[in-house]
């Protein structure tokens, strides 16, 4: 896979601080010790120390030792992180004394470093939940300028190269908004159409998926889709986006070319936006474990600074490209700015 690579080389030519708050989850710890030996990030590990020691003797890594370790109980910048979490959340309920526990969350702690520019980016959801992991980074980080919606994407490269761009796809939002309005369906269009630029190198080109193609069904979910369309362009008149339309439509030159004649997309889709969480989370397994298409995600889009969810089921590989996309994201972050 090119674009990885490519990906791993960016983060290596401009490495960023990564933070790691499962720092003693064997497959995090594993990850680590490679990004560590092939210079693709500064690591940092939250955890108790001499645990996190034990365990890389343990599993023979030779580099844990040249990542910084954060002991959640007791480091140097405990009551500055809770004093910034008291600020952050105080018209939320949170008083200090409050903000010196919740900060031994690491979860929290990660958010809280990136905040206060200790860290440029977080992995996190090896032994968390999703809803755990993104809890802090929306309540701390927050969203980009522009965006007020946090959606998450993947990468789907596909076997079948007449596809996408060459078989790679965007597909969004498969992991955060369970039922978006039409606004938020047109902030995750944007989102994505950056994440196609930032992380995959392409040129978007955006279907907004329903089961209608240009007006073939009525129904007010078709409507949603036709006026997130409406609200995208408005919000990025350059943007190059359609819908609504089927997925054979968006992906099929000729079956795009007999449903929506007019349109510049219909056939040639890169990016493809579904209109609920169900058919993004769905659909992206399906054509995992259906399709043969590896699938590289999610990448959380439209945060100010980068977090990225991982499943539960991943594997030290997925920890370690995660962390590449996370430092791609921070580095793109950095230049927007
Ligand atoms: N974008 C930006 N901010 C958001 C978003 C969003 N999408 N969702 C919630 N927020 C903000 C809220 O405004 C709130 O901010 P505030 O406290 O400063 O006012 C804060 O986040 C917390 O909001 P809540 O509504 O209390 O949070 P909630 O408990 O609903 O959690 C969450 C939000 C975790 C994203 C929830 O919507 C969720 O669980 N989504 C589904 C996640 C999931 O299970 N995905 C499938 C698995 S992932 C996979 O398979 C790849």
């Amino acid at each position: 896979m090119d674009l990885m690579q490519d990906i791993i080389n960016r983060a290596k030519a401009n490495k960023q601080r990564i933070v790691l708050p499962e720092g003693t989850d064997e497959r995090t710890l594993r990850a680590a010790d490679r990004l560590l030996a092939d210079q693709i990030a500064n690591i940092i590990l939250i955890g108790n120390p001499e645990e996190i020691t034990q365990l890389a003797k343990e599993y023979g890594l030779n580099h844990i030792h040249e990542a910084i370790i954060i002991n959640p109980l007791n480091h140097e910048k405990k009551q500055a992180y809770a004093e910034l979490l008291f600020q952050l959340r105080q018209k939320k309920g949170m008083t200090i004394e409050k903000a010196v526990t919740v900060i031994e969350d690491p979860l929290y702690l990660a958010c809280l470093m990136i905040k206060a520019g200790d860290a440029d980016g977080e992995i996190a959801g090896a032994t968390n939940t999703t809803g755990d992991v993104l809890r802090p980074a929306l309540q701390i980080i927050k969203t980009t300028p522009g965006i007020s919606s946090v959606s998450g994407a993947f990468l789907i490269f596909s076997k079948e190269k007449i596809y996408g761009e060459d078989g790679l796809l965007i597909f969004a939002d498969c992991a955060v908004i369970p039922d978006p309005t039409a606004a938020e369906l047109a902030q995750i269009a944007i989102s994505s159409a950056k994440t196609a630029q930032d992380i995959a190198g392409i040129e978007p080109r955006i279907a907004m998926l329903s089961f209608s193609t240009k007006g073939s069904a009525k129904h007010e979910r078709v409507d949603k889709v036709i006026e997130a369309t409406r609200l995208a362009k408005e919000m990025e008149p350059t943007l190059k986006i359609d819908g609504e339309m089927q997925t054979d439509a968006a992906l099929v030159p000729s079956i795009g070319e007999r449903k929506a004649p007019s349109s510049e997309i219909a056939g040639k889709a890169n990016v493809l936006v579904f209109p609920s969480l169900e058919v993004g989370n769905i659909a992206y397994k399906l054509v995992e474990r259906l399709g043969g298409a590896e699938a590289v995600g999610p990448i959380l889009q439209g945060m100010a600074a980068p977090v990225n969810d991982l499943s539960r089921g991943c594997s030290e590989e997925d920890i370690y490209k995660m962390v590449a996309i996370t430092a791609n994201q921070a580095i793109g972050a950095k230049s927007a700015k």
